[in-house]
């Protein structure tokens, strides 16, 4: 049993069976040879879409949209998808629409107040500038600063969804708080944003982790009798716990790393992690690792390895039984500190740099 909604994510996740579950395609081999070449795509890290063929062959010019709810610290699961729309802003030059939901975290959270997902939301944009976007060409924008704009696109949006499919698409009920139910069209807004602005059509493409479907089927329904074009969507995997099967969750901390964790707490968490690892060290020497369940191998898969010689190597050497789980975690450990040593310096850089990305739309 495995659950995938914008709001929770639990068990082991089929990402085969939500493809079919959620209506996405899956990207080709035929696909991909129309884009740039990237880690994440060779391995399917980014595994599914919607229309972005379309989008591709329709050679018209169109932005990236993604966003994040500001809910907490920022966490290695969180940059993956990040770290690819920064590929495809510098591969195509495409300009960048990047979402802080802090309405969505307040609604939907009993113990943050609007000043808490505020101040949350300016805390992540720290992480999103740090990761080097352009700043002529990226837009990070708080929903609450931005009604002006966002309000008369999302209530026309809103209008053409009733309560029953909100229900459906989400699991509401009739004690959800009516700040939630109508959330969704806040975040379909930003894709018809360019639409609104220049006064014709203009498609986007939707970089982000699979979790976010439900919204964008809801904006895809809307699009077109609304007279905007459908959104383009490609989606990830979410990277796995460091303690297991579940996604990483900002509400158990030795589960995830956080860019803000110190040198010590990355290797004392690394050190602990699930692997794949045999019971015993000579087992492991006679009969290997299975590195297929291992979420130190997944670290270096999703993010930390994007040489595919090395990670073959890391995944036959732990099959083997000649790479040890000891060696192969302090290896690890050594790779997330020296990018979040670095990370945290453009981390601290970047509070000077702030107004250059988060702007009023
Ligand atoms: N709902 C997302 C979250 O909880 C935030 C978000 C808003 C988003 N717009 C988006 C995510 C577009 C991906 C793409 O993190």
């Amino acid at each position: 049993m495995f659950k995938v909604t914008p709001w929770e994510v639990s068990g082991k996740i089929d990402y085969q069976k939500l493809i079919e579950e959620f209506g996405v395609s899956e990207i080709t081999d035929e696909l991909l040879q129309k884009l740039p070449d990237h880690f994440m795509l060779r391995r399917r890290i980014f595994y599914a879409h919607r229309d972005l063929d379309k989008i591709i062959d329709a050679r018209e010019k169109f932005y990236l949209y993604t966003g994040r709810g500001p809910s907490g610290k920022i966490h290695i699961g969180h940059l993956l998808p990040w770290v690819f729309n920064l590929f495809l802003q510098k591969e195509w030059g495409t300009e960048l629409y990047f979402q802080l939901t802090d309405d969505e975290k307040f609604l939907f959270n009993e113990d943050l107040s609007l000043e808490d997902t505020k101040r949350l939301a300016y805390d992540n944009a720290l992480d999103i500038i740090a990761l080097g976007f352009d700043p002529e060409k990226t837009t990070i924008f708080l929903d609450t600063d931005n009604m002006n704009v966002l309000y008369p696109i999302a209530i026309k949006v809103a209008k053409r969804v009733t309560f029953s499919t909100a229900k459906a698409v989400f699991g509401f009920d009739s004690s959800t708080n009516i700040g939630s139910i109508f959330y969704t069209s806040i975040q379909s807004a930003p894709a018809f944003l360019l639409s609104e602005i220049e006064k014709k059509s203009v498609r986007c493409l939707i970089p982000c982790a699979i979790d976010q479907d439900p919204h964008f089927r809801v904006t895809r329904d809307v699009a077109e009798p609304l007279g905007y074009p459908k959104p383009a969507s490609i989606y990830c995997k979410l990277l796995p716990s460091l303690t297991g099967n579940e996604k990483m969750s900002s509400s158990s901390p030795e589960s995830s790393i956080f860019t803000t964790d110190d040198e010590e707490q990355v290797r004392k968490k690394i050190m602990n992690a699930f692997t794949g690892g045999a019971a015993t060290v000579k087992e492991q020497r006679l009969h290997g690792g299975n590195p297929e369940v291992c979420a130190v191998y997944s670290y270096y898969y999703f993010f930390f390895e994007p040489d595919d010689s090395k990670v073959r190597g890391i995944h036959d050497r732990c099959r083997s039984g000649s790479l040890l789980c000891g060696e192969c975690k302090a290896m690890l450990a050594e790779k997330v500190n020296s990018f979040l040593t670095e990370h945290r310096k453009k981390r601290e850089k970047a509070r000077d740099h702030i107004d250059d990305f988060v702007k009023k739309l």
